[in-house]
């Protein structure tokens, strides 16, 4: 578990790398040719992860970002998608909502091609699609339109060869974005917030995932369930924990995310945790979550689905 844990080695290493990346791009361009050669990864697949509950507030975007940029930080060529008409992913990054010309709702619309949709971010194997409010109409014009669940999957198909890794950040709810968000996925990551009725609603999603693995993306696998906003001090935290250890065992991820102050502040500051704070415990958590889902596990599970 990430929580409690102190600035390992390896952590404190990683956290010089992202400040090095921040301020000597042409460093980080050399290492990561270097460990492109020696680790093979143009072969790899890549992974489009789902962050999905239809609970608001339960920790979707933020996990969305850090994971996203704690990815990035291990070099991993990673692509953040922005599937929510709220766009707090998109501000969470440093861009200016009400000033973009294109977003994400032209794309599904088929009106912009994913290749010019992708905007740059403070980390350079970090790239966005953002979006904007103007997302909401996507739900009503796409209503009677055939094949209107697949829109997603084929906006980024194009995109899959550049990245190791595409997250998209779902909106609360089982909307046609949702749906288009599991249709495009490899997996899906719930993030659970540890508090009184953090499993409720669980089940109609998991109904949901059911439906879409059966009609229309037989590949979809669920990577983990999150618990988020972990208070370790709380009887509630530890009842939540093992309620959800009973019920999903191996598909709760080890990690958990901290409630961490710095983590609810970041956002303001258009910046991941890792750019704000990196030697926050929310900052390390999500390091670890990076960690966790690269590990082998993970990678033969994804590539097997
Ligand atoms: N681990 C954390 N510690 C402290 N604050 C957090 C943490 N995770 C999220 N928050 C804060 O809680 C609020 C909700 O988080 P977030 O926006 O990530 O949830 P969400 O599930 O994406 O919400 P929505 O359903 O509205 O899209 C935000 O203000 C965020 O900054
Ligand atoms: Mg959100």
């Amino acid at each position: 578990m990430a929580a409690g844990r102190t600035l390992r080695q390896a952590d404190a290493a990683i956290v010089r790398r992202a400040i090095v990346i921040k301020v000597v791009p042409v460093w980080h361009n050399v290492t990561r040719f270097s460990n492109e050669f020696f680790c093979g990864r143009r072969c790899r697949m890549v992974r489009v992860i789902c962050i999905a509950n239809q609970k608001g507030g339960v920790g979707k975007t933020t996990t969305a970002i850090n994971l996203s940029a704690s990815l990035a930080v291990f070099e991993k060529r990673t692509l953040l998608v922005d599937c929510d008409p709220q766009a707090n992913a998109t501000s969470g990054m440093g861009l200016d909502k009400n000033a973009l010309s294109q977003t994400l709702y032209q794309g599904l619309l088929g009106e912009a091609a994913g290749q010019g949709l992708v905007r740059d971010s403070l980390l350079p194997c970090l790239k966005v699609i953002p979006a904007n409010v103007e997302l909401i109409g996507f739900e009503v014009e796409m209503m009677a339109a055939p094949e209107r669940e697949k829109c997603l999957r084929e906006l980024i198909a194009p995109l899959r060869p550049q990245f190791d890794y595409i997250i998209l950040d779902c909106p609360p709810s089982l909307s046609l974005l949702t749906l288009n968000a599991l249709t495009a996925a490899d997996s899906l990551i719930i993030p659970l917030q540890c508090e009184f009725y953090a499993l409720e609603g669980l089940g109609q999603l998991l109904q949901t995932v059911k439906r879409v693995k059966r009609a229309l993306n037989p590949g979809l696998e669920i990577t983990g369930i999150l618990l988020t906003m972990f208070d370790r001090r709380t009887n509630l935290a530890h009842q939540v924990a093992a309620e959800a250890e009973k019920h999903f065992k191996d598909l709760v991820f080890k990690t958990t995310i901290p409630r961490n102050i710095r983590l609810g502040e970041a956002p303001s500051f258009g910046k991941p945790i890792i750019l704000y704070d990196a030697t926050s415990q929310g900052a390390l958590s999500y390091i670890e979550l990076a960690r966790e889902i690269m590990t082998p596990t993970f990678e033969t599970s994804a590539a097997s689905a």
